[in-house]
């Protein structure tokens, strides 16, 4: 590169990094830089893209304060370390990272989204040691849930689970949650349950299930075949505050004490789950376990708010 051609492309890449929306356009991060969301691009012989050879994690922020951001990054790790990508930068780089993306956009709630997939290399299911991994980060405001999904509760359908046999893994390959959204969607319900060959719930395809079962908080415990959601420590830890009894064991729908079902995931909190399969879960309205844990959730985001 001529002496010309560096300077422009120095003086570029200032201007590029010291964009601010101060408006509309979303700015993203893709490796290193900091871009007007349209111009955020990868390669097209980037992993992700041809294998979904890649990690993620969904992080939500109220107005400046960020949900539970430590775990989060540690649950980055504990993905890249499981399949074998390094962490593109430290902890506490992509800490300090996430933060100035959040501060270079114009949303107060927002959902962060990092993606690291393990670099760019011509097409080949073996890898590549020396190439580096990817790093995007895009933000976008955050959802609130509808009035009918909060007064009313969700509904689902029953899916025998066909994953893969990693879930405690983010990976980016969601193939198969799209296409158990995909069956919900023309089931006119919200959400697909995944069920285990024994017939206990698993989880949803992007939520994790709790059940009300003879007074007590039940939800399926932490192993290879559901992720570690955040959102589900949260609740365990409310729950666990107001005294309610807990049980991390396999579950199923049909247990006749069952009274209640409630979903949760970073970006919906915790909402009631009132209908499975055209069938009604207790009583078929949101009842008041999932009522109280959602009402201390809210408080709890409330407050990061304000903090
Ligand atoms: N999904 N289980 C699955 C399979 C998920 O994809 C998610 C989250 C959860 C809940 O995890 P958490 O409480 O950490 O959000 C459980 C995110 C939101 C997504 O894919 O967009």
């Amino acid at each position: 590169m001529g002496f010309i051609q560096a300077l422009v492309a120095r003086k570029r890449s200032r201007r590029r990094c010291s964009i601010n929306t101060g408006g509309n356009t979303p700015v993203a991060f893709v490796n290193g830089e900091f871009l007007p969301l349209e111009q955020a691009t990868v390669h097209i012989e980037d992993r992700g893209f041809q294998f979904a050879d890649g990690v993620y994690e969904v992080i939500a922020c109220f107005g400046g304060n960020f949900l539970d951001l430590k775990p989060h990054l540690e649950r980055l790790k504990h993905s890249c370390d499981a399949v074998h990508i390094s962490l593109p930068r430290p902890l506490y780089e992509l800490e300090a990272l996430v933060r100035e993306l959040y501060a270079r956009n114009s949303f107060s709630d927002a959902m962060i989204y990092i993606q690291i997939t393990r670099g760019t290399a011509p097409r080949s299911h073996v890898i590549n040691k020396a190439i580096e991994p990817t790093l995007v980060m895009t933000v976008r405001a955050l959802p609130e849930p509808s009035e009918r999904k909060t007064n009313k509760g969700l509904s689902a359908i029953t899916l025998a689970d066909f994953r893969w046999g990693r879930c405690d893994i983010k990976s980016t390959a969601l193939l198969a949650s799209v296409m158990g959204r995909y069956e919900a969607m023309a089931h006119g319900v919200d959400e697909a349950i995944w069920i285990d060959e024994s017939g206990h719930v698993l989880e949803g395809c992007a939520t994790n299930l709790f059940a009300v079962i003879d007074g007590s908080l039940v939800t399926h415990p932490l192993d290879h075949r559901i992720l570690g959601g955040i959102m589900r420590d949260m609740v365990l830890r409310i729950a666990e505050n107001e005294g309610m009894s807990l049980q991390q064991r396999c579950w199923s729908l049909n247990e006749p004490e069952l009274s209640e079902c409630m979903i949760s995931s970073t970006t919906n909190a915790v909402l009631p789950l009132c209908t499975v399969d055209d069938r009604a879960v207790g009583n078929g309205m949101p009842g008041p376990v999932a009522a109280l844990i959602r009402k201390r959730i809210l408080a709890e985001l409330d407050a990061l708010r304000t903090g």
